[in-house]
């Protein structure tokens, strides 16, 4: 369909169902066992109602911030999620290039499809771009790929926690392929011995990415190492409760990222918007103390706009920079960074909300009943 048909995230997803092959939306869509923590992701925006404020001045809506302390026109950003070309034969590029003008970050995966160098190049120099590191469990082989990233002009460094194990995407696993093939001509870093082999058929596409990892990560640990080396801002991607989330403060971490890798790892874990809802009610002070970001769900500026009511600094999209720049390439990604930004500023004026600062967590309500 032409691209002013697609009023919603929802109808992107759509058209890239249509248009991916089979093994590719299986990627992508997929999520552990019976795919309840992702289905729950979503759910839990229905249960957070807002409280809105009327006579008050809208005219003028400002929903710029900042994060990281880096400028943003949206509280939102890209999730660094693996292989986008998969989707598209341009891949992350179009996701960059998509970003650039309406001047929304791209955090872009280690097991990204294209370079970290030709990710960087495709980027304009006033754009920002994070980095999501999945640690080597040998220091040197990680340490290599931080400096790596830092030459690059990196701006952030994401560690992603929440994957030390492959867990089990049984759609994924039903579609077995393999990463260098003519197809797609898709090659991924992983350095070291033991490298991807995707024709393992219970591990699937996910679990040949993360194969060499660090499983032995701590807070004593890894968080001190990860500081030595970098003076990059670190957050952790993939905090799932309250508790760690105060030993992230403790380790003087710069942010955290409730997430559970939008449902793809451990079965069950507590939707993100929860966790920060449990953080909010149980930890406020924590907020002063690091910025707190959330991902997961995320599909509409109403979603956005809860988090950040309940203080996440922003909020990260993964599948859907995935299916827009497979539909549509960078067009479908500006498509859907537009719907995001009429969405987001609808939703604060009807707030009588005129800037990001304003939304607090009174005007919004959790009910305990989940609309049909
Ligand atoms: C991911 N995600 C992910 N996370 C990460 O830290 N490193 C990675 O390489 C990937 N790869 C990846 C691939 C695909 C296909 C998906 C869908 C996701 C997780 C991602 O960063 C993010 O946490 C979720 O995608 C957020 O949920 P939504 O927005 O997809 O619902």
């Amino acid at each position: 369909p032409p691209l002013n048909r697609i009023l919603s995230l929802a109808d992107m997803e759509d058209v890239a169902k249509q248009v991916l092959s089979y093994r590719a939306w299986a990627y992508y869509s997929s999520a552990a066992d019976d795919e309840i923590s992702l289905q729950e992701n979503a759910r839990a925006f229905q249960r957070f109602f807002f409280k809105a404020r009327v006579m008050r001045p809208v005219s003028h809506c400002d929903s710029s911030t900042r994060i990281l302390g880096f400028e943003t026109t949206l509280p939102i950003f890209v999730c660094g999620s693996a292989l986008a070309k998969l989707g598209h034969p341009l891949g992350e590029i179009n996701i960059t290039k998509g970003c650039a003008p309406p001047k929304i970050i791209q955090m872009v995966s280690s097991n990204a499809s294209l370079s970290y160098a030709e990710i960087a190049a495709a980027s304009t120099p006033s754009q920002t771009l994070f980095f999501q590191l999945y640690k080597h469990k040998d220091d040197a082989i990680a340490l290599k790929r931080i400096r790596e990233i830092e030459q690059l002009g990196y701006k952030a460094i994401f560690l992603t926690v929440d994957a030390v194990v492959p867990s089990n995407r049984e759609r994924d696993v039903r579609s077995p392929w393999v990463l260098d093939d003519q197809e797609t001509g898709i090659k991924v870093y992983n350095e070291g011995e033991g490298a991807a082999d995707t024709t393992d058929a219970v591990l699937g596409v996910a679990g040949a990415l993360i194969v060499n990892d660090d499983r032995d990560m701590t807070w004593e640990k890894t968080i001190p190492w990860l500081r030595s080396v970098t003076k990059l801002p670190i957050v952790i991607k993939g905090i799932q409760c309250v508790q760690d989330a105060i030993l992230a403060a403790e380790a003087k971490v710069d942010g955290i990222l409730l997430s559970n890798h939008g449902g793809r790892q451990l079965e069950y874990s507590l939707p993100p918007l929860e966790v920060l809802y449990r953080l909010r009610t149980q930890q406020p002070q924590i907020f002063d103390k690091m910025e707190v970001y959330l991902d997961g769900g995320v599909r509409r500026g109403t979603d956005v706009v809860k988090a950040l009511c309940l203080g996440a600094k922003a909020v990260g999209l993964g599948r859907p920079f995935l299916y827009a720049q497979s539909a549509y390439g960078e067009v479908g990604v500006r498509k859907i960074i537009s719907i995001l930004e009429r969405e987001i500023v609808t939703t604060m004026r009807l707030m009588g909300v005129s800037n990001i600062g304003e939304l607090t967590p009174d005007m919004v309500e959790r009910v305990d009943w989940q609309p049909v």
